[in-house]
């Protein structure tokens, strides 16, 4: 492990108040906060930003070159990992440029970052920009591909896994599905796909074949038997679209912050907190321990867009 990057393991503790509130045994529902892993606000992509820092170290790469959304968890924990370690990031971001300076993208300016505005392309496209750009810097530039899914990062999650499991015994662990690769990798760690509930944000499309077939390739790459069963993706939490929230994921964050403390994010977490919250209050949870995997996202909360949705709906509770 880079010694600069996620500071890990991350802690495990039970949400006791939280679980009873659901109707649960206050033993039953536990956190891994994987929003504790440092780089500027924490989130589950700083595990594999460790694998990306260390590629382009040893490499003798001067810059950082990602990209994403405005709000992107990713860029601004790539922009936190290249400034801590002396380099240089160039973050490739879709367009609207209007995006105020707020939430992580405030973030990214304050620590460095470069920020290089595209159109809204697809995918393949802006992943293809930040190659372009990378070969094209006048240094050393190390392309990492948009926070999606990639082998090294559902690898780390499969090492999460089995870190999980040295920290607590559980049924189940419950997490936000973007890309898919931290589900197939908790997949992986665990053998077997029943015991990773994935709730779909809406960030990309026929995910469920995806995760399954990454969750093998993880396997295999660290030796271990393919995962049994078929990834096990919750599809009904994901409202309008991918970054509006729903009146469920509203409630999520409330009723965790005043029962825990605990803050989660519009686009992720609070989608995935209101799919437990509605599985507990349809008796699906019972007799089981739950791992909610807290992937982080607060800076996003902070952003312009979420302040008002959060403010108004402050309004009536
Ligand atoms: C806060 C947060 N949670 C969850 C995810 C989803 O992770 P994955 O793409 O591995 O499904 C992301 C991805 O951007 C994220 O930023």
């Amino acid at each position: 492990m880079h010694p600069l990057v996620a500071a890990t393991p991350t802690p495990v503790h039970p949400l006791p108040r939280l679980a009873k509130a659901l109707g649960l045994e206050p033993e039953q529902l536990w956190v891994k906060r994987e929003d504790l892993t440092g780089l500027a606000g924490g989130g589950n992509k700083a595990r594999k930003l460790q694998h990306f820092m260390s590629e382009a170290l040893s490499g003798g790469y001067r810059v950082l070159v990602t990209g994403g959304g405005p709000q992107s968890n990713h860029a601004r924990m790539t922009a936190a990992a290249a400034a801590m370690n002396g380099l240089g990031c160039v973050l490739v971001l879709r367009r609207p440029e209007t995006e105020d300076l707020s939430g992580n993208l405030l973030l990214d300016r304050m620590l460095g970052a470069q920020i290089h505005w595209v159109d809204p392309i697809p995918f393949a496209a802006l992943n293809q920009s930040i190659v372009d750009i990378a070969g094209a810097h006048t240094q050393k530039a190390y392309p990492i591909p948009i926070g999606g899914s990639s082998l090294p990062g559902a690898i780390a999650y499969a090492q999460v896994a089995q870190e999980l499991s040295t920290q607590l015994t559980f049924d189940l662990v419950v997490v936000a599905n973007g890309s898919g690769g931290t589900q197939a990798g908790l997949a992986a760690g665990l053998g077997d796909h029943a015991r990773v509930a994935g709730v779909n944000v809406g960030a990309q499309d026929g995910i469920d074949a995806f995760v399954t077939d990454l969750a093998a390739q993880a396997a295999a790459a660290l030796g271990l038997p393919t995962p049994n069963g078929a990834a096990q993706i919750d599809h009904g939490r994901i409202g309008l679209a991918y970054g509006v929230p729903t009146k469920e994921c509203e409630e999520a964050l409330l009723l965790v912050a005043r029962t825990e403390g605990l803050l989660l994010d519009p686009v992720y977490t609070g989608k995935a907190m209101a799919g437990l919250i509605a599985w507990a209050r349809h008796g699906r949870l019972d007799g089981k321990r739950v791992v909610f995997v807290h992937t982080g996202g607060l800076p996003g909360l902070l952003s312009t867009r979420y302040t008002q949705w959060m403010g108004a709906a402050l309004v009536d509770s």
